[in-house]
């Protein structure tokens, strides 16, 4: 499906007579976008499945919040590589341009959530409940925090 539109819009560019280099530039921005809208996904799906197990909605299980948390790590620099192409910001996206304007602010955000992260992971590895929670709570504030600076509704 997105080879085959991709492949489609390579030949209206060139019917419109853009050069190839912006016909590649384009390219890149849309598998740009798509690869940072999956790992969000991803990322979304692993964190609202330890969250029910941490409000409780949801019985515990210490090996699947490992699992989780250990994929929400590996995800989030994922997430991060999207963002690189300033092209990126046209197109099908709810990027704000400040991402490529404050790209120190954006990036010390994702440097933040990284580490969140990155300690969760660690911390859910130990066991121990209450600190996991607490680092659960951490991680979750990076979203939010993020969002409402760079991000569309
Ligand atoms: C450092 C910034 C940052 C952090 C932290 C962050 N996000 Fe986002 N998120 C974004 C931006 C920017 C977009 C818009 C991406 C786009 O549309 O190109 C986005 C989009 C999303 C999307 C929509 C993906 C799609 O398919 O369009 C989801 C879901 C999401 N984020 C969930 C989360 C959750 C859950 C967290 C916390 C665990 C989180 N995000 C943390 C910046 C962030």
């Amino acid at each position: 499906m997105f080879w085959s539109k991709t492949l489609k819009l390579a030949g209206l560019t060139s019917l419109m007579m853009f050069s190839t280099a912006q016909a590649a530039t384009f390219d890149k921005a849309e598998t740009d976008i798509k690869y940072r809208q999956s790992a969000l996904t991803m990322i979304a799906i692993n964190f609202s499945d330890m969250a029910d197990m941490v409000k409780g909605k949801k019985q515990w299980d210490d090996s699947q919040f490992q699992l989780r948390a250990m994929q929400l790590s590996h995800l989030v620099p994922m997430a991060h590589a999207g963002f690189a192409s300033a092209d990126s910001q046209e197109g099908n996206t709810k990027a704000k341009s400040e991402i490529w304007k404050d790209t120190a602010g954006f990036d010390k955000k994702f440097a933040k959530f990284t580490a969140d992260t990155k300690n969760l992971a660690f911390v859910s590895a130990r066991g121990e409940r209450g600190d996991i929670k607490k680092a659960f709570g951490q991680t979750a504030k990076n979203c939010k925090s993020c969002h409402s600076d760079y991000k569309f509704k």
